[in-house]
């Protein structure tokens, strides 16, 4: 059974127990009220706010979704009937879109004037459903920058990215290679929550690759580290599945003659519905760590 101990990162937890016996315990387990409590319980603690469907078969693990391309899902996520799950973006599509309807943040010089324009921008209609922009935090002079999905309830009511319980074992992941949370710079590729927490289109994610591309530019970090597929594809320009992106040093050509390392790895929302994936985040950030490091020396 997940239990709010998964909020953790640690390398000795995630492979406690092998996935299968897991899920056999869970199947067991899911006909007895407790437990259908319990994991009901745990959906409420995830954030979940809304009911969307009418059984509980997402409770059981037979019908869960274990592709990591669905990594970017917030734990309070709740993806509309007409799109898949594993539905990202993707950038060949993305660059489709109309340039019309693109927001020019070219001539942006500061951090507070590309926020401004973001907020002015009226191009996309998940600024009519959010309480606010949630822009970033963290460090602007940080020399790495963590690019998550899209703010989640916690981050459009608090206005900063991952301050939910992603952010939570974010803060964790962080600890655990002594890299505070006010060291780094965090944003999302979109800037406004998705109503119910649904995954962004790829029409949206286009819309705000302007957005991002500046603030890549204006903090100018030295590395850049996506938390998600959706964040490494629409950052890489690729429609590969995060788990074959994850664990490798990418580049991303910033466009002002500055070409980055990125590192994708898996959302720490993914991590709280897979905990036996984190062995896997663990190494990512010991990447990480090694490469700050490099930098540093
Ligand atoms: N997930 C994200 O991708 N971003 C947030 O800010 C919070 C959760």
């Amino acid at each position: 059974m997940v239990s709010s101990e998964n909020n953790t990162f640690s390398p000795s937890q995630p492979n406690s127990s092998p996935e299968t016996d897991q899920n056999m315990h869970i199947h067991d387990q899911m006909d007895d009220p407790r437990h259908l409590l319990e994991a009901l319980r745990w959906q409420v603690d995830m954030g979940v706010d809304e009911a969307i469907m009418d059984t509980t078969d997402h409770l059981n693990p037979s019908s869960s979704d274990t592709s990591a391309d669905t990594s970017t899902v917030k734990p309070s996520d709740k993806t509309p009937a007409s799109q898949p799950a594993n539905q990202s973006p993707n950038t060949t599509e993305a660059q489709s879109v109309s340039h019309s309807t693109l927001p020019d943040v070219s001539t942006c010089q500061t951090l507070e004037e590309l926020r401004h324009a973001a907020e002015k921008y009226d191009g996309s209609d998940l600024k009519r459903t959010a309480t606010q922009i949630v822009f970033a935090d963290g460090n602007p002079a940080s020399d790495i920058m963590f690019i998550g999905e899209a703010p989640g309830a916690d981050e459009d009511r608090q206005g900063k990215p991952f301050v939910g319980v992603s952010g939570q074992l974010l803060n964790r992941m962080l600890s655990s290679i002594h890299m505070p949370r006010e060291e780094i710079y965090i944003t999302n590729t979109i800037l406004w929550r998705p109503p119910g927490n649904r995954t962004p289109t790829t029409q949206e994610t286009a819309q705000f690759m302007p957005i991002l591309r500046r603030h890549i530019q204006l903090i100018a970090p030295k590395m850049l580290v996506c938390l998600g597929g959706a964040a490494a594809k629409a950052v890489l320009a690729t429609d590969q599945g995060i788990l074959k992106l994850r664990g490798q040093w990418h580049e991303y050509d910033a466009g002002d003659g500055h070409i980055l390392p990125v590192m994708p790895t898996l959302h720490p929302a993914y991590l709280l519905r897979s905990p036996q994936q984190k062995a896997l985040a663990w190494k990512d950030f010991q990447y990480i760590a090694k490469k700050m490091q490099e930098f540093r020396a």
